[in-house]
């Protein structure tokens, strides 16, 4: 960011963008949720709570070691149960309640955190942390938050138990992308909040809500630094989130 970078100035664009909107849409990522003390994903040594992606979030992982995979999945399951909504999430909220059924979340977050703040229209892209998926039946349940232990199975017909998470080289859940896609799509505003954006396709969505309709929708990234998301975005708001979302709020 350059020295002349005005953050009130950005704000004040921000805020005049959402008050000539009626369809709002946001993505989200982990660093919405950093001020709640859950670990972001892209820390500097590049491994997610001492583990290698690879060896945690893969189908192959799953296959090769379940009960490593979901020792690593109870411990986040159980560190999300701990924490609480930040002032950004509650903003959200308030955002939601201004645009009603024209605001939609997109979320990357498994964390469940914008449904507890408040926040009802909610697309989580690549799933919960609360819900488990059997291998074999495929039956989805939510199961809290509790420890599960290292090799949990179906009530149902006792096949394994997965987490219901999407992992890498797995495709995004289809009904709830198609709802995601259409929002980006028709929103007048679109919200980048605290994501590095390298990760397709949520990325994308950035890029459909600019291009899917002339004029495109206003993006407006929210992140601590500059991303991948900041050539496609006319405004930023760069700083915590849980500190500028609730000051563009207040100028609405
Ligand atoms: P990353 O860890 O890649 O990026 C987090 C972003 O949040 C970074 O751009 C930070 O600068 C920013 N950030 C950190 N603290 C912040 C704060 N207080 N306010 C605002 N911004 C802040 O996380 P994601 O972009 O969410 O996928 O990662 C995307 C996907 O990669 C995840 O959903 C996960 C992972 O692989 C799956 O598990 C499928």
């Amino acid at each position: 960011m350059s020295d002349a970078y005005d953050l009130d100035a950005e704000l004040t664009r921000a805020a005049a963008a959402l008050k000539h909107a009626t369809k709002v849409t946001v993505l989200t990522g982990a660093g919405v949720s950093a001020e709640s003390g859950v670990p972001t994903f892209r820390a500097s040594d590049g491994l997610w709570e001492g583990h290698r992606v690879e060896d945690v979030a893969t189908p192959m992982a799953f296959e090769a070691n379940p009960e490593l995979v979901w020792r690593f999945y109870n411990g986040r399951r159980v560190n999300v149960a701990k924490v609480s909504p930040n002032p950004g999430h509650l903003a959200l909220v308030e955002l939601e309640n201004r645009y009603g059924d024209g605001f939609a979340i997109a979320t990357q977050n498994v964390d469940g955190l914008h449904q507890r703040a408040g926040s009802k229209n909610v697309f989580e892209v690549h799933g919960s942390l609360r819900r488990t998926r059997c291998v074999n039946c495929e039956k989805v349940e939510d199961r809290g938050l509790d420890d599960l232990g290292n090799r949990p199975l179906c009530d149902h017909c006792g096949g394994f138990l997965r987490p219901d998470i999407v992992w890498f080289n797995e495709p995004l859940p289809t009904g709830v992308w198609r709802r995601a896609t259409c929002a980006a799509e028709e929103c007048d505003v679109f919200l980048v909040i605290g994501t590095s954006a390298v990760v397709y396709p949520a990325a994308g969505l950035i890029h459909m809500s600019k291009r899917a309709r002339s004029p495109g929708a206003t993006v407006i990234e929210c992140n601590l630094d500059r991303t991948a998301a900041s050539e496609q975005a006319d405004i930023g708001l760069y700083g915590p989130s849980g500190v500028t979302l609730p000051r563009l709020v207040a100028l609405l």
